[in-house]
């Protein structure tokens, strides 16, 4: 899976700059519009405001792909909260050479190249005081996989090997540190039963948990609870490969021609930020998180225009984005008093 997507030649993220949105290979949040970047800019200036409206402040998105979400976001900081504006410093955080080029592209196009940096991870990121809101969107979906069938009695692994006529499944033992580590989330053991574990979600967690000394991070994904994770409905497994904005039937063939993704287990962020000293303020559903979000744009005398409610319920949509996408909230060194506007009761 990493090779797939990421082998810097043939990666399906690194050898095309146009991966998301209609002209790539499926749809993101991202695609509906300004809405999603002028409703993070709220929840920005909320937090700059709630902070007593610091001198500087750290704007930081990982995996924006095109850069439309960060240029949406930037683009209403300017034109909405000029406050947090002059305080705020961007921070691109992208190790792929093709699309940082296209992130510039995005950004300057908009003149909103002022103040704005790049680094490849967490790891480069200047390390200060400065308060952080950090946000990413459908990135830790696109972190490579372990795939674990349960099968006469144990856990096995899939393996990718060749077979005559390209990729196949092939089935290998696993030691008894890797059991454990499945049977911590009590899957149901019976034959079948398909799990997939992320090795790279706690570092990455910790990479920035361990950097941020006060801010809040906001995870823009879809996945579910470990419960639900892990329940009969999900007994398959939920790898699924995309291509021209349709499901593939084989997630083996054409490596690096079409993105491989698994739902995100947002109860293993959650006890990983517990346990790095976080606050675990809430998981949302977008239906929820936008909605509060979006209370104050949608009073009578400010009606936004026809498209802007049109994505708004694209993005909203209980049968769409608003069921399968969540927002996980977490924070440190917040006032006792603040309480993140997504998740507010409205
Ligand atoms: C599914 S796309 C989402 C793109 C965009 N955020 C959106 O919602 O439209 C996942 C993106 O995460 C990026 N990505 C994966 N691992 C990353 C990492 N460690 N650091 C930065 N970006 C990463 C991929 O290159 C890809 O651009």
């Amino acid at each position: 899976m990493d090779q797939a997507l990421y082998h810097p030649q043939h990666g399906f993220y690194s050898s095309r700059a146009t991966r998301t949105g209609r002209a790539g290979d499926f749809l993101t949040p991202v695609a509906l519009g300004n809405v999603l970047g002028q409703l993070l800019a709220l929840q920005a200036n909320q937090l700059f405001e709630g902070l007593g409206r610091p001198p500087a402040i750290q704007l930081v998105e990982q995996g924006a792909d095109t850069g439309r979400l960060a240029c949406d976001l930037l683009s209403s900081i300017h034109q909405n909260h000029p406050l947090l504006a002059a305080s705020a410093q961007f921070h691109f955080l992208e190790p792929l050479a093709i699309l940082r080029e296209k992130q510039k592209h995005t950004l300057s196009s908009a003149g909103l190249l002022e103040k704005v940096q790049w680094h490849d991870s967490w790891k480069e990121m200047p390390q200060n005081d400065i308060p952080c809101f950090f946000y990413s969107c459908e990135l830790i979906d696109s972190f490579p996989v372990r795939i674990f069938r349960y099968r006469d009695g144990a856990w096995r692994e899939q393996w990718v090997g060749l077979g005559d006529a390209g990729f196949i499944w092939m089935e290998g033992e696993i030691d008894a540190d890797t059991t454990a580590q499945i049977r911590l989330w009590s899957p149901p053991e019976v034959d079948g039963f398909t799990v997939e574990m992320r090795p790279g979600a706690i570092p990455w967690l910790q990479s920035w948990a361990r950097r941020i000394s006060q801010g809040l991070v906001l995870t823009l994904d879809y996945g579910c609870s470990a419960t639900e994770l892990f329940s009969p409905a999900k007994a398959g497994g939920t790898l699924v490969a995309m291509r021209d904005h349709q499901r593939s039937t084989h997630p083996l063939a054409e490596p690096g021609q079409q993105d491989l993704t698994t739902h995100v287990n947002f109860t293993e962020l959650e006890e990983s930020a517990a346990r790095e000293g976080w606050k675990n303020y809430g998981l949302v559903n977008f239906t929820r998180g936008c909605t509060a979000l979006a209370a104050p744009l949608l009073q009578e005398d400010k009606r936004p225009s026809d498209t802007w409610i049109r994505n708004f319920r694209h993005l909203t949509h209980p049968t769409f984005f608003g069921h399968t996408h969540k927002i996980l909230v977490q924070g440190k060194g917040l006032p006792e008093t603040f309480q993140p506007a997504m998740l507010r009761t409205i």
